[in-house]
């Protein structure tokens, strides 16, 4: 293939995810729910910015653009912001849900008002009941809910990310410097990290241990930390 040919290639490409946006679009504010729309343009470059500009404002339509590329969470993070509704359904252009079935989308959480009665929630991650384990004896002590759920801002559905086997507790309880963070990083960050230099890495770690006056290895490792 020549270069001059790749062009027209990548335009084509282009083309077909913009009309696909806007064909969601269209299919979104069809559907009679009553809802606002709010669109984030995660920075785009290929003319869709434009083609969304002229939606703003119609068929409750709201149009929010980055100035860059900030990836999926962020720009959730930027529609939540915006939204002024009581529940949220987070749509991808590509419709992995049909707006026809919104409203059944919606029922349970209708339901739970009504009734007062919580929607049951579906429990992914479970430990034996022989296992004790506490939340904040981590988050209180700079282990991010990244290092055991993974990239839960990217899952579309939340699945487990960590084994959550003793071995797997066991080798962060041995060694936890390197996936210690300050407290002046946010514990649910879920881009943070640990200086790539070793050496860097290494001394963060190790001041780290010291400030949040962690217990040594015998006792995070000791059968009765876990097994009460
Ligand atoms: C050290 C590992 C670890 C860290 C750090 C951690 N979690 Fe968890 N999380 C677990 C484990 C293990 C379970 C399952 C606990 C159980 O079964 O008793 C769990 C369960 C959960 C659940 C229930 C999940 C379900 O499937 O029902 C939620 C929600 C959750 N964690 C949120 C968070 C958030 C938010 C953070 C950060 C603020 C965080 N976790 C940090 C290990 C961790
Ligand atoms: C990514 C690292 C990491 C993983 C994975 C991890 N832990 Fe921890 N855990 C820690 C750190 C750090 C502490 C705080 C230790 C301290 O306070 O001295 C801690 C504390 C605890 C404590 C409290 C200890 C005490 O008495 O203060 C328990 C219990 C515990 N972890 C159980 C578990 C279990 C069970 C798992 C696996 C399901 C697990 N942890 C996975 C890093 C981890
Ligand atoms: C850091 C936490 C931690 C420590 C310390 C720990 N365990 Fe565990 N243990 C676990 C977890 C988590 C499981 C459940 C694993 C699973 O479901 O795969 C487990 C499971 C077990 C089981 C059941 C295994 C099975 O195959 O059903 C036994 C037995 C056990 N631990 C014994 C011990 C003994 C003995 C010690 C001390 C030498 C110890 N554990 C220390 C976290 C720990």
């Amino acid at each position: 293939m020549r270069i001059d040919e790749k062009r027209p290639y990548a335009c084509r490409i282009n083309r077909r995810i913009e009309t696909r946006i806007l064909r969601g679009l269209r299919l979104v504010a069809a559907e009679r729910t009553q809802k606002e729309i709010i669109v984030v343009d995660d920075g785009s470059t290929d003319g869709t910015r434009e083609k969304l500009a002229a939606w703003h404002g119609r068929d409750g339509v709201r149009v929010i653009f980055h100035d860059r590329n900030l990836g999926k969470g962020r720009a959730v993070r930027t529609a939540m912001d915006a939204a002024e509704g009581d529940v949220l359904i987070i749509q991808d252009a590509d419709l992995e849900y049909d707006p026809n079935e919104y409203p059944r989308l919606i029922k349970p959480i209708q339901d739970s008002w009504s009734t007062g009665k919580p929607i049951e929630w579906i429990k992914i991650h479970n430990l034996p009941n022989y296992v004790y384990f506490n939340h904040s004896a981590h988050v209180n002590h700079g282990v991010g809910c990244v290092e055991c759920h993974g990239r839960i801002d990217r899952m579309d559905v939340v699945f487990q990310a960590s084994p959550l086997s003793m071995g797997w507790c066991l080798d962060c309880h041995r060694a936890p410097e390197s996936r210690l963070r300050p407290r002046d990083v946010r514990i649910t960050d879920m881009e943070w990290k640990h200086p790539s230099d070793p050496q860097e890495s290494a001394a963060l770690g190790a001041k780290l241990r010291q400030e949040y006056q962690l217990h040594d290895v015998t006792y995070m490792t000791s059968c009765s930390t876990c097994h009460r």
